[in-house]
């Protein structure tokens, strides 16, 4: 990502060379293809696009009330792939409506699959990069929480400028993010939790949030495992959970 111009209040404008994902298969099995198209109009939100089917236009904000039918605090979760943290975690706070940016198509059919078998009724998918999504669909100051968890971790140093978790994007989320509001984030390779914290540690508009001298988080009670955290477990790597508030 290029450096972003910031301006009080509005989201930074981010010219994005490259993306925190590659274009993958949308092919899916013919279980989640059903549910896909059973399903989709209750869960899954459609904007306009701009080039890709993952980009969205500028100039179409979400009206978010409209989207879920009513008023409530606002949880953002980014890259839920199919949804196993999503769906537990919504379900845990009827009181919260929660939106999740998701690029991978079969990851969001597989969510709101999950979401019908658990009558979870609070969240709504968008097949779209989050980056764009917080840009042009969320205002200044409308989200209470946002969730990062397992990010793409992109381990080759050749790679790294493509991990989501940089200045510019915590300058994006803190925009998004309203006073007082919480950013949790949690990672299982080492390096990245480093350059997370060195990131956000300094941040202007961000507190570390944990309670630990360490400036490490507590996992967050209800965090269920994921197949990603499990992986990484299986290969003896340790997870870091991460807790911002945002000042
Ligand atoms: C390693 S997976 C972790 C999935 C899930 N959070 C978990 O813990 O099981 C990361 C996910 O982030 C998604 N992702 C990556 N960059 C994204 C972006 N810019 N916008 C939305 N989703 C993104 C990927 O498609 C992938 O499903």
């Amino acid at each position: 990502m290029t450096e972003p111009t910031h301006h009080p209040g509005r989201a930074p404008r981010v010219q994005r060379e490259v993306t925190s994902f590659v274009r993958r298969s949308t092919r899916m099995r013919p279980v989640h293809l059903r549910a896909w198209e059973r399903l989709r109009h209750a869960y899954v939100i459609e904007v306009p696009h701009r080039a890709t089917s993952t980009s969205i236009a500028p100039g179409h904000p979400l009206d978010v009330a409209a989207a879920f039918g009513r008023t409530a605090p606002l949880v953002v979760e980014i890259g839920p792939g199919t949804g196993e943290s999503l769906v537990a975690m919504a379900a845990a706070r009827p009181e919260a409506d929660v939106l999740a940016f998701e690029v991978y198509l079969p990851g969001v059919a597989r969510a709101i699959g999950r979401l019908h078998e658990a009558e979870v009724t609070n969240v709504r998918l968008l097949q779209s990069d989050a980056v764009d999504g917080l840009t042009h669909l969320l205002g200044p100051a409308s989200v209470q929480e946002l969730w990062t968890f397992f990010p793409d971790p992109w381990p080759k140093v050749k790679h790294h400028k493509r991990r989501l978790v940089d200045r510019a994007f915590a300058d994006l989320v803190t925009s998004r993010l309203r006073p007082g509001g919480s950013w949790r984030l949690a990672t299982d390779w080492a390096d990245y939790a480093i350059q997370m914290r060195a990131v956000l540690d300094p941040h202007p508009a961000l507190v570390n949030a944990a309670t630990d001298p360490s400036g490490w988080a507590d996992r967050l009670a209800d965090r269920p495992l994921t197949r990603f955290e499990q992986r990484g477990i299986d290969a003896g790597r340790t997870v870091r959970d991460l807790h911002y508030r945002r000042r």
